[in-house]
């Protein structure tokens, strides 16, 4: 990675990912972080990580850097999306990512020829869920924009996952109505998985990765984070790939390729990313995918990129993350798989990587997780140099007894 000569540069590795389904992450690396803007200056110390929406972590490091380049004309420009819930006016415009809304429809403004869309379900309007009230609009604004670029000829493909969530909505069918092509994807059948992704690739050219599911509750009522990269040709044919392969897998009868053929294989991987100046900063990038089974050759597994990038933490860790279980969840009787928690421990104890944990607490949070985050606190101590800070506002540092008298 680069000389080891000269001053030493901030390093960021920035990483979107869901687990353990079908999914795509992206890790990038890049030197030189004041031009990422969090108002033009990096926080080594008290980083944004209060603010990162699902599945996100970002650790600093420093590194002997290369020497600053030029910028350089038509490279790829990496942009923070997210969306902050409209009952938290508090979060807004703290730091400073682009709004997730905003952001879509501008990507879609740079649209000339195609849209290719993975997801996991598709709800975008109020009534899909009977509700009628206006943090519903930037959803409907969002699908109508998407109707109007088919009447312009731009082309649309959706693959999503089968069965869906969202039974009652009725988007796909209006979209399929203007000519968008959809492929349902049974993943439950060829992998016993979902289809957990959510990117766009646009044009072959620019990209969008990230939480946010194509629902209106995530662009107004949920903390999502991602980004899009445009005119980022050679990552997004790499990202194009991934796409192809749920594509192919949502035809009639599809089975899964053992090996897939060799026009699915990325050249771009942990061991080869891309090397690039993304706004002019030198910058390496891959996307990784899960599970194994959607991994042609040369594409770096989602659990690879995760290890690879909390193993080269060096100052620290901080992940957000909607539930943090070293278990199975999906998988019954549950088995004890700790290997991220593993490496999450080994960065604290071993390293003395300053870890921040922030985990959803919501309606649907498992109360059975507490025990879990009561453990990774406990790692805790100033004496030995070990800081772990885990940060929910559920009640999880109490024991179930005195919870329960609250
Ligand atoms: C939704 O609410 C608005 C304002 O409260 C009202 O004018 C409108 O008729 C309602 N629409 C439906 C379909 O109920
Ligand atoms: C879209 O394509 C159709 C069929 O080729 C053509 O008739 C129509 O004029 C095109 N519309 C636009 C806006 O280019
Ligand atoms: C992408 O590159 C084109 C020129 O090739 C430029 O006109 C356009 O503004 C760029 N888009 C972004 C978002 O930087
Ligand atoms: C590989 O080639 C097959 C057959 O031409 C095609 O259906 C498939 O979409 C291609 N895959 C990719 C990733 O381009
Ligand atoms: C604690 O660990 C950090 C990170 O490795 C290191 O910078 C610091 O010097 C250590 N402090 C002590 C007192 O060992």
């Amino acid at each position: 990675m680069s000389t080891r000569a000269g001053p030493p540069e901030l390093q960021v590795l920035g990483l979107l990912a869901m687990l353990g389904l079908g999914t795509v992450t992206l890790t990038y690396l890049l030197w030189q972080l004041p031009l990422l803007s969090t108002g033009g200056r990096a926080h080594p110390q008290g980083g944004p990580a209060g603010s990162w929406g699902l599945g996100s972590s970002l650790a600093w490091e420093p590194l002997g850097g290369e020497p600053q380049q030029q910028p350089q004309k038509d490279s790829c420009r990496l942009n923070l999306v997210e969306s902050i819930p409209q009952d938290l006016p508090s979060l807004t415009g703290s730091p400073s990512a682009q709004p997730l809304a905003q952001a879509w429809l501008q990507l879609l403004d740079a649209a000339q020829e195609s849209i290719h869309v993975a997801s996991f379900y598709w709800s975008l309007t109020g009534p899909d869920i009977g509700v009628n009230d206006s943090s519903s609009q930037l959803g409907e604004a969002l699908l109508q924009k998407l109707e109007q670029l088919l009447d312009r000829n731009v082309s649309l493909a959706v693959a999503t996952s089968s069965p869906t969530l969202a039974r009652k909505s009725t988007d796909l069918q209006v979209l399929a109505a203007r000519g968008a092509q959809v492929r349902r994807v049974p993943l439950g059948r060829l992998t016993g998985g979902v289809l957990h992704s959510k990117f766009w690739v646009v044009d072959g050219r620019h990209v969008y990765v990230g939480s946010a599911n194509m629902d209106w509750r995530s662009l107004t009522q949920v903390k999502e984070l991602g980004t899009i990269i445009y005119n980022c040709s050679r990552l997004a044919q790499d990202l194009e790939k991934t796409f192809q392969t749920y594509w192919v897998l949502g035809a009639p009868e599809a089975v899964l390729p053992k090996p897939w053929p060799r026009n699915f294989s990325s050249h771009i991987n942990r061991f080869q990313p891309l090397r690039d100046h993304f706004d002019g900063v030198p910058t390496t990038a891959y996307f990784s995918a899960s599970p194994p089974a959607l991994c042609p050759s040369g594409r770096t597994r989602d659990l690879d990129a995760l290890l690879e990038v909390m193993g080269g933490a060096r100052e620290f860790i901080y992940a957000s993350v909607m539930e943090y279980f070293p278990t199975t969840r999906f998988r019954h009787p549950t088995r004890y798989w700790p290997v991220l928690d593993t490496a999450l421990r080994a960065a604290a104890i071993g390293r003395h990587v300053r870890v921040r944990l922030l985990v959803s607490c919501w309606l649907n949070t498992d109360p059975s997780m507490f025990p879990y985050l009561r453990s990774l606190q406990a790692l805790r101590s100033p004496a030995a140099n070990v800081s772990v800070d885990v940060s929910s506002s559920c009640q999880w540092g109490t024991t179930p007894t005195s919870r329960s008298a609250g």
